[in-house]
């Protein structure tokens, strides 16, 4: 059985040293899971009392996803949970990273009652994954929110957001709080941002140019706002838990960041090497400092002055601390060029989309240096194979935060965008691309950083979001006519990785 997870587990690893990664080389009691989001693979549109979220409006809208996909039906996972439990049970997982949907629970949000079907439907997924051994690893927010509260007040750009997200937490804590013992906040807030008001492709679809041509939007001033409120919301949510509910059920709360590693597009640059760092504060500090240390990086400050910003003295004190671990989503690495003190040229990719911009950190990023690209380009435009990078990005949040415990909620391999069912059933590449970020993460424990757990996006094939059905990262393919889930080769080498150990007792 797994070990019971403990906040203050300290981890210890073996000394194994292979080359070829083995389960053996991960900590005691270290989580190995699947994750997936709500809206991504939940279906059950409107059923059973559901509301509308921002999400059902935006894709309903021709154009916004590709092929029109939407999620309305997405894997029915509401329906075949216990078959997707199965699934995972089958391939030796002691973890599974889902997102509760906020409007399954609270249809119109804080003044509308509590819709309990969604209570039933989260319960009998949470006990089914116990049964099996298989803890839950909740996310509260990911992406989805009722469109009421967008309607009413424009949701994360409003201070009044924050008492919605609160209720939203509480309900969530009172009900399956006695069950689950690791909970996050938010995914990603810093991508997020970036995709709904730098770039308006997720709802509300806010921007300006450069970076993009939304009809409403200001994408210098506005993330700024928004991630604001999801930060205070996020310690304000934590301070509830720690206060009524921690103590009771002995879980831990954190948050999920957006972590992608950064390498200087010109080598021998300084420029770059420092824009490197810059681009980690504007984008990780962002979301990361106010929540270990109180206020935004140095950098920021610096460079966006009075349009970033500023805590209370009454908020520093609970954003400060408020996290009892981080969650990582790490795919890829990106190179950084520095735009403050050379010009940027704007062939380059991303550059186009403000890299001379404050809000970008003055720096722009680029897959490609002299055209080769960084790593293996994979299905996801801008997403490479470059495995060190995980290496890397632990070290760096080790180093800036005090050894902090760290999950990887997300890790995965797009395949390329083929057709081709056997193709994509054979994924040797997503095989190689676990093993070897796996790998990178075995050579960053050994080195001390307190990793205690690695989730593989997705069990499933699912709704990727504005690509739709077309991005593929599952373990299983779901054949989207029937919604069977058929295993890759992925599947398999999961399940025997997994099983290494107990296959040779
Ligand atoms: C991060 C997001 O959390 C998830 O929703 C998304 O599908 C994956 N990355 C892959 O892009």
């Amino acid at each position: 059985m797994f070990q019971l997870y403990s906040c203050h587990l300290s981890a210890k690893i073996s000394n194994e040293n292979k080359e070829d990664v083995k389960i053996s080389q991960f900590p005691h009691g270290f989580l190995f899971g699947t994750s997936t989001s709500s809206y991504q693979v939940e279906g059950g549109y409107l059923d059973d009392g559901k509301g509308l979220n921002n999400w059902d409006v935006f894709s309903h809208i021709p154009g916004n996803i590709e092929n029109n996909d939407n999620g309305d039906v997405a894997n029915d996972h509401y329906h075949r949970f216990l078959e997707d439990i199965e699934i995972m049970n089958s391939l030796g997982v002691n973890a599974y990273r889902f997102s509760i949907s906020w409007a399954r629970i609270l249809p119109k949000g804080r003044l509308g009652e509590v819709n309990p079907s969604g209570i039933r439907f989260y319960n009998n997924l949470i006990d089914n994954l116990l049964l099996r051994g298989i803890e839950p690893f909740v996310t509260i927010y990911h992406h989805e929110l009722p469109q009421e509260l967008e309607d009413r007040y424009g949701s994360w750009l409003s201070p009044l957001i924050q008492e919605d997200f609160v209720h939203f937490a509480k309900t969530c804590f009172e009900n399956f709080g006695e069950r689950v013992k690791y909970w996050t906040t938010l995914n990603e807030p810093n991508l997020f941002t970036e995709m709904a008001y730098i770039r308006g492709r997720y709802p509300p679809a806010r921007c300006s140019p450069p970076f993009g041509n939304c009809s409403v939007g200001n994408s210098d001033t506005e993330p700024l706002i928004v991630l604001h409120n999801m930060l205070l919301s996020h310690a304000k949510a934590v301070k509830l838990y720690r206060q009524s509910f921690q103590e009771k059920h002995g879980g831990c709360i954190g948050i999920v960041a957006a972590a992608r590693m950064y390498e200087p597009l010109r080598n021998e640059s300084e420029l770059d090497q420092v824009a490197v760092r810059r681009k980690l504060a504007f984008k990780l500090g962002w979301m990361l400092d106010p929540l270990v240390y109180g206020d935004y990086p140095r950098q920021m400050h610096e460079y966006l002055g009075n349009n970033l910003q500023s805590f209370t003295e009454e908020e520093t004190k609970y954003i400060k601390g408020s996290v009892d671990f981080i969650g990582i989503n790490h795919y890829s690495t990106l190179y950084a060029k520095d735009c403050l003190h050379s010009v940027c040229s704007c062939t380059q990719f991303l550059c186009s989309s403000g890299g001379d911009r404050a809000i970008e950190g003055f720096t722009s990023t680029t897959g490609e240096r002299n055209g080769i690209p960084i790593g293996e380009p994979t299905g996801m435009s801008g997403i490479f194979v470059v495995p060190k990078g995980m290496e890397k990005i632990i070290n760096y949040i080790k180093e800036r935060y005090n050894n902090i415990p760290v999950y990887v909620t997300e890790n995965g391999y797009s395949s390329p965008r083929q057709k081709n069912e056997q193709l994509l059933l054979h994924d040797v590449e997503r095989i190689n691309y676990h093993k070897n970020y796996l790998a990178a993460l075995v050579r960053a424990i050994k080195k001390g950083a307190d990793v205690r757990g690695y989730f593989v996006w997705s069990l499933t094939d699912n709704l990727e979001w504005t690509e739709g059905f077309s991005v593929r990262y599952g373990l299983y393919h779901v054949d989207r006519q029937t919604l069977q889930r058929i295993p890759k080769l992925s599947a398999t080498w999961y399940k025997n990785f997994l099983n290494y150990d107990k296959d040779q007792q």
